[in-house]
């Protein structure tokens, strides 16, 4: 018997409604595995947490999360009492940068039983690998003048170490698919990050000689993901081009309810975090009617990383079967609950 120890952050919003119906999953699928079994530890830490302690983690959480196998988000924000840049960069972003979570794997595909907001949607089946640890998002910066004169700065970093292994994960991931990587550029217009993202683009792929590649300016990459998803196998763009095109990829597949996310340690010295693409959804949270699928692939796609990649594809089968069975939440049309949903996904689960 593998047991693993899992930490658990539900977050905010709908965080605290999808987590404990992919932990419902992923109890069954161990169960049905007969080999594995998870230890759930839950930690409360989100905005409510920070509104009562004024931080969003105590001062040694993260060296409390360091003793994890792997992490478990939901959700983090809840902009109307606490601001995002706080809550964020005092949970999410700071996990992810302390666990040294330098990639972020966010996989989007036509599913079955899913009508595509698409005419012509093809069979897509696309990942984007983003880079996570650096760009655009940085901390260097801030605000000079006063009255008319104020202005922000915000420096972008992309450092040689941190771009090279973002594109070596994606060739790496795309020998075992289409072995087809696309890079999302933009050395049009911005002068100094994004030549500097083709060049070191040019050097990775000159040490993958088969692999079919293309350098895409983002804006009209954005645009092919809405016309020809199907063109696209692997695509390696830096955070913030990541960030929107991964919101995009959900969409095309018909919600962002349900894109999968996870960022990765690939060195496996720290836990990685299984969270999904969507965030705490204030607008209906509460209602008991998110989507719960995002949340559940998310934790398929962490069976996969410890290596239950078999009962990882039941539970996408499960996912499947439950959406051609007409089980579909308000975001996908129907009129389903979190829990309805969920109960379905498992009746669908035990079958296989
Ligand atoms: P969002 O993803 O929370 O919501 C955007 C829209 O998608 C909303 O209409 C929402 O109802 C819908 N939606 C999202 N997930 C859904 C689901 N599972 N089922 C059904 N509908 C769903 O994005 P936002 O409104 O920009 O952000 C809300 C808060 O979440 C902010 O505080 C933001 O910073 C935060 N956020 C956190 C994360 C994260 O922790 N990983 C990710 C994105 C946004
Ligand atoms: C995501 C989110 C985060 C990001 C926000 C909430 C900081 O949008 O995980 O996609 O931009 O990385
Ligand atoms: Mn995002």
């Amino acid at each position: 018997m593998e047991k693993y120890e899992i930490a658990v952050i539900p977050g905010d919003g709908i965080g605290q409604e999808v987590v404990p119906a992919a932990i419902r999953v992923l109890e069954v699928a161990a169960d049905l595995h007969g080999g594995l079994a998870f230890k759930w530890t839950h930690f409360p830490w989100n905005c409510e947490y920070y509104l009562q302690h004024g931080h969003m983690m105590p001062e040694d959480g993260i060296a409390t999360l360091r003793g994890f196998d792997q992490i478990f988000l939901g959700a983090v924000g809840l902009p109307q009492s606490v601001p995002d840049h706080i809550s964020l960069w005092g949970l999410l972003i700071k996990i992810r940068r302390e666990m040294k979570q330098a990639i972020n794997v966010r996989p989007a595909k036509l599913l079955r039983g899913l009508q595509s907001p698409l005419r012509e949607p093809n069979d897509f089946d696309l990942i984007v690998v983003r880079e996570n640890s650096e760009g655009e998002y940085s901390e260097i910066g801030g605000r000079i003048h006063s009255g008319a004169d104020q202005m922000a700065i915000q420096n972008a970093v992309f450092t040689r170490k941190g771009t090279e292994r973002a594109m070596r994960y994606a060739f790496e991931l795309a020998k075992s698919r289409r072995n087809h990587v696309t890079s999302a550029t933009k050395s049009n217009g911005i002068s100094h990050s994004m030549p500097f993202w083709d060049d070191v683009f040019k050097d990775v792929r000159s040490g993958y000689g088969v692999t079919d590649t293309a350098s895409i300016h983002i804006d009209a990459l954005a645009a092919f993901f809405v016309m020809k998803p199907h063109m696209f196998d692997v695509i390696v763009a830096s955070n913030l081009f990541g960030d929107i095109l991964t919101d995009l990829g959900g969409a095309i597949m018909g919600s962002i309810g349900i894109a999968p996310a996870a960022n990765l340690n690939v060195e496996r010295e720290y836990p990685s975090m299984f969270e999904p693409v969507h965030g705490s959804a204030p607008d209906i949270a509460g209602k008991g009617i998110a989507n719960p699928i995002g949340q559940i692939w998310t934790g398929k796609m962490m069976l996969d990383f410890l290596g239950f990649g078999e009962i990882g594809q039941l539970i996408l089968d499960a996912i499947e079967d439950t959406l051609s069975a007409g089980i579909k939440t308000p975001d996908l049309g129907g009129r389903a609950t979190t829990g309805e949903m969920t109960d379905a996904i498992l009746q669908h689960l035990r079958k296989r």
